[in-house]
């Protein structure tokens, strides 16, 4: 509710021109370092998986991963790691996207979820939306049925909502704060 949204808000700390000038960043570790703050959030993000039935939890390297792992644990499902290319030993499925400057990839393990096993993938912010476009697609030629992406920030005038309209379908967007 409002009560947790403040909360959250309040732990995210605007950093002005980082990485570079004219972009104000989104410090997420002041929440992490506070445990009621990352307690609630790492419940919320439980809820979701209840209330979507996930069987798994997807983490977005790298920070998706500090969040979405608590969750798994805290669900009692098991956690999957999306990863930047070239991280994982075994046999792969890869996908490319588009970045302001040049292309980024990333990887999951072939064998990571079964055809049809529910997964609710989670990233910190949602800022242009290309991390977790790719991501959807990527999953889904895993075999997996996304039943939500949630996310802790949502940067409303990046239009990454908009972006992911097409991929999402059905699918929710969850956003737990946005500005
Ligand atoms: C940041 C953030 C999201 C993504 C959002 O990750 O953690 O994953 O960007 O941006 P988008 O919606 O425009 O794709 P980043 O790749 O900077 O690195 P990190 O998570 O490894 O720190
Ligand atoms: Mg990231």
């Amino acid at each position: 509710g409002d009560a947790l949204r403040a909360l959250l808000l309040s732990r995210i700390h605007d950093v002005p021109d980082y990485p570079k000038p004219g972009v104000m960043f989104k410090d997420i570790t002041p929440l992490l370092a506070d445990p009621v703050a990352f307690g609630a959030l790492t419940e919320a993000l439980a809820a979701l998986c209840r209330t979507h039935r996930a069987d798994k939890v997807v983490g977005l390297e790298a920070r998706g991963f500090i969040l979405a792992a608590p969750v798994a644990v805290s669900a009692g499902v098991g956690f999957v790691p999306v990863r930047k290319a070239g991280k994982l030993p075994g046999a792969t499925l890869r996908q490319t996207y588009d970045l302001e400057y040049g292309t980024a990839e990333i990887e999951i393990h072939s064998d990571a979820v079964r055809p049809g096993e529910r997964v609710l993938v989670i990233d910190d912010v949602l800022a242009t939306g290309g991390t977790a476009e790719a991501s959807l697609h990527l999953l889904r030629r895993a075999g997996a049925e996304v039943v939500g992406v949630a996310v802790l920030l949502e940067l409303g005038f990046l239009g990454g909502r908009q972006r992911l309209q097409a991929s999402l379908g059905d699918t929710p967007l969850e956003a737990l704060t946005a500005v």
